[in-house]
């Protein structure tokens, strides 16, 4: 197998060579660079759940080629396998969006021996219409972000959260290779460190320069003035705007109203749930005690103590100056995201 390298000068985050889904292990990441192969829905459940892939766009790729790897041609194991891999995880729809967009294909496909080629061609498509939304999304949001050169970002929305560019990492992208000056702030992003580890990562292998920052020093920085904007990724964003996005997004965007710093949301169209009336709605991905309790084998917090660890929180959106998407800008005041994406097409 050789391993593509996108444009960045990074492998694929996700490819689909003979029956198989090849994954970059973002768990090894940075140390190491590995590639996982899943040729079973099991495996790519597993892969989804464990984050080896993850970032909203990312997963619902995965799932979609994780689809086609149920027992070839038979009708009820692909529907066995997306009521599975929906169980993968909670809070980012475009998992929904694309197990809905094959389940589609395969209603529509009335011979079963076509069915595997069909659901591929599909799952295919779907991984291409996002390069071209994270193409389109790095151009309209590079035009937002132009006379920024001091960019924060919280957890990772780059490459390894998508097909190819990013969402909030695309117009970062965009600008470093129009030559514009740009420099990024990533936050480590506790408690699994996307941030620190994949942003940081991604972001280096590209030439950008990159300086990771705790978390709790975003209020400090923005204080001392030294950012220009903040712009994060999105899991699920609802009718009126509010968006759930990593947990940590909602407190750096209180911070970044209270210093009158922009806070722009980047995501693609099948991030939106239009469906869910606002965020209070989304649901959240409660994750296990140790990822909070444990650094590697050492114990961290007392067993008498609990432990809380949502994976999200949601950002109402009057804290949102804009949410940038591949059909163009919805600005602030965010009021029916329905009516603003018709007109913004
Ligand atoms: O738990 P993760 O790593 O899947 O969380 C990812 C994020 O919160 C990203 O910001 C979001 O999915 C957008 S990815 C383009």
């Amino acid at each position: 197998m050789v391993t593509l390298m996108n444009q960045n000068g990074i492998p694929e985050t996700l490819q689909f060579e003979d029956d198989q889904l090849i994954l970059i292990d973002q768990t090894r990441l940075p140390s190491e660079v590995l590639t996982l192969r899943c040729s079973t829905v099991e495996q790519v459940h597993d892969a989804i759940y464990r984050l080896v892939v993850r970032g909203a766009p990312a997963i619902g790729i995965a799932a979609a080629y994780g689809v086609c790897l149920a027992k070839r041609g038979v009708r009820d194991d692909y529907l066995r396998a997306m009521d599975y891999l929906a169980t993968s995880r909670p809070t980012a729809v475009n998992l929904f969006w694309a197990l809905d967009r094959m389940k589609q294909c395969l209603d529509s496909c009335t011979e079963d021996q076509q069915l595997h080629d069909r659901l591929v061609a599909e799952a295919r498509r779907i991984h291409d219409e996002d390069r071209q939304m994270c193409r389109d999304i790095g151009f309209e949001g590079a035009a937002i972000l132009s006379g920024c050169e001091r960019i924060l970002t919280h957890c990772n929305a780059g490459g390894l959260a998508t097909s190819t560019r990013g969402t909030a990492l695309a117009p970062i992208y965009h600008l470093h290779e129009q030559g514009h000056a740009v420099e990024v702030f990533a936050d480590e992003t506790r408690p699994l460190l996307q941030g620190a580890r994949l942003t940081a990562w991604e972001l280096s292998q590209a030439g950008v320069p990159v300086t990771v920052l705790t978390d709790s020093m975003a209020g400090g920085l923005m204080r001392a003035g030294k950012v220009d904007a903040v712009i994060v990724g999105a899991d699920r964003i609802a009718r009126n705007g509010d968006v759930a996005n990593k947990v940590g997004t909602y407190p750096l965007a209180v911070l970044a109203h209270y210093h009158a710093v922009p806070f722009y949301v980047a995501a693609p169209s099948s991030t939106f749930d239009l469906q869910l009336e606002n965020g209070d709605a989304i649901p959240i991905e409660e994750r296990k005690r140790d990822e909070i309790s444990m650094q590697g084998n050492r114990t961290v917090v007392p067993e008498d103590a609990d432990v809380m660890n949502p994976a999200f929180d949601v950002t109402p959106a009057k804290l949102i100056n804009a949410i940038i998407t591949e059909r163009g800008v919805i600005r602030s005041p965010i009021s029916s995201i329905q009516a603003d994406f018709e007109s913004a097409k």
